[in-house]
């Protein structure tokens, strides 16, 4: 009797032990790999050696980047991979100080055909200031280099990330399907030239939640092939506010749709919730889309559809728009403009908006009452109406 209970809990033993070893994670330290924490040795090889050990895992495996700073140039993560993989960050991953030393990639970090990925946790420091004086002095510059970018990725989970002063857009999600950005923190000076907080395009099935947003440009930016994106519980501010587009670049352009953006509060922004297109012919469209429960303090376009894009008026293509806006859903937004003209719709006298539907706007300027301009559009206002709607 003694005996079988000593052999069945050996055996019970050794099956919780085998079960454990095949749940969890093989671990790839990039420190075994030869990376240094002291934020000055060009850690770019170890890094790439630990991707490379990792992605061919045979099983699920986490690289785990410890405490400490770990200079970093250009690097390309590239998939597919055996299993699914985490990129568990402790420290910060810092870019060379000099801005060329990037070169003209267009990126920083790279993540291209991973299906299954998680990056979680850390710092990314792209130094980006030196890059940014170059562009303010109109010198001929390097292109500059987007911080994180997950091309053709899918079942992505980006969560925990923080990421500063990135020389172009901090975080990219191009080409991807299913991917959750969660709780990151994405900060660059207000002067700072085209920093983006989020970039989406091409994609399907993208969340942003519980994230911030202070930067020089558009807190989120949602390019061409974006469907079914929902943002949830975003701060912006200081940037250029939440924008759809700029669409209208090239005549054959995928479409926008299906967009969601719920419990928002812009601070300080240039723009809140912005549609813009460049008047020239396009075949491309953004529909359904519903922008609720928005705060603004103090936003200079709370509310702000505008075919006629075209910054610093150069190189305005002076035609009309072509991309098609419809079904547009703006309910429950409140707070202070830091304009008078707190609601603008300038559509396409060509392809003319539709469907632009306005619930609860409580929307005030200087405690006087703000205006509301509408040109080629039609749609309907419901509720509260402050500023009174030209609908
Ligand atoms: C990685 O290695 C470093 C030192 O080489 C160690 O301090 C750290 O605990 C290791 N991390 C993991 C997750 O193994
Ligand atoms: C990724 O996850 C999907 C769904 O769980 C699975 O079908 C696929 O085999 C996984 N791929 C990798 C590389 O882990
Ligand atoms: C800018 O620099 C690049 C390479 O650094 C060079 O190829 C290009 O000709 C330069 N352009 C001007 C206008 O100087
Ligand atoms: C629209 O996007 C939401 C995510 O915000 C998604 O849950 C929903 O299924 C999408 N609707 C359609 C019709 O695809
Ligand atoms: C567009 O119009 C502006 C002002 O009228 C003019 O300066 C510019 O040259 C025009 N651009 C093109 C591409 O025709
Ligand atoms: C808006 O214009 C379209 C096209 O002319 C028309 O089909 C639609 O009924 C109009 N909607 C409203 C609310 O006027």
């Amino acid at each position: 009797m003694a005996i079988k209970l000593i052999f069945s809990s050996l055996f019970l033993y050794f099956f919780i032990q085998t079960s454990i070893a095949a749940s969890s994670s093989a671990i790839f330290n990039v420190t075994s790999y030869g990376a240094k924490a002291d934020g000055k040795t060009d850690s770019t090889q170890a890094f790439l050696g630990a991707w490379k050990a990792a992605c061919s895992s045979a099983k699920a495996a986490t690289i785990s980047v410890p405490n400490g700073r770990y200079l970093v140039k250009n690097v390309v993560f590239r998939g597919p991979c055996k299993k699914k993989i985490t990129v568990k960050i402790s420290g910060t991953i810092v870019a060379p100080s000099d801005y060329r030393a990037l070169g003209n990639s267009g990126y920083w970090i790279l993540f291209i055909e991973v299906d299954n990925l998680t990056v979680t946790g850390g710092n990314l420091d792209a130094q980006g200031a030196g890059f940014w004086d170059c562009r303010k002095s109109g010198q001929n510059c390097s292109v500059g280099a987007r911080s994180i970018t997950f091309n053709w990725a899918n079942n992505v989970i980006v969560t925990s990330l923080t990421s500063i002063n990135s020389q172009l857009a901090h975080l990219v999600v191009n080409s991807c399907n299913n991917v959750i950005v969660r709780n990151v923190k994405l900060i660059a000076p207000d002067t700072s030239p085209n920093t983006d907080g989020i970039h989406v395009q091409s994609s399907n099935g993208v969340s942003i939640t519980g994230s911030t947003m202070q930067t020089g440009d558009d807190c989120i930016s949602i390019g061409p092939g974006t469907k079914n994106l929902l943002m949830n519980s975003i701060k912006c501010g200081p940037g250029h506010g939440v924008s759809i587009g700029s669409l209208g670049k090239e005549l054959k352009e995928d479409g926008v749709q299906n967009i969601t953006l719920t419990n928002a509060v812009f601070s300080g922004s240039d723009n809140g919730v912005r549609i813009k297109s460049w008047a020239r012919p396009s075949y491309g469209f953004v529909r359904n889309v519903l922008f609720q429960n928005i705060i603004m303090k103090n936003t200079k376009n709370p509310i702000i559809i505008d075919q006629n894009y075209c910054p610093n008026n150069q190189g305005c293509p002076n035609q009309t728009s072509g991309v098609k806006i419809s079904d547009i859903t703006y309910r429950n937004i409140q707070g202070t403009s830091a304009t008078a003209k707190a609601v603008t719709f300038d559509c396409s006298s060509s392809t003319p908006c539709e469907g632009i539907n306005l619930q609860d706007i409580k929307l005030t300027y200087s405690n006087k009452a703000a205006t509301s301009s509408c040109k080629n559009i039609n749609g309907t206002s419901d509720g509260v109406q402050n500023p009174e709607s030209c609908l």
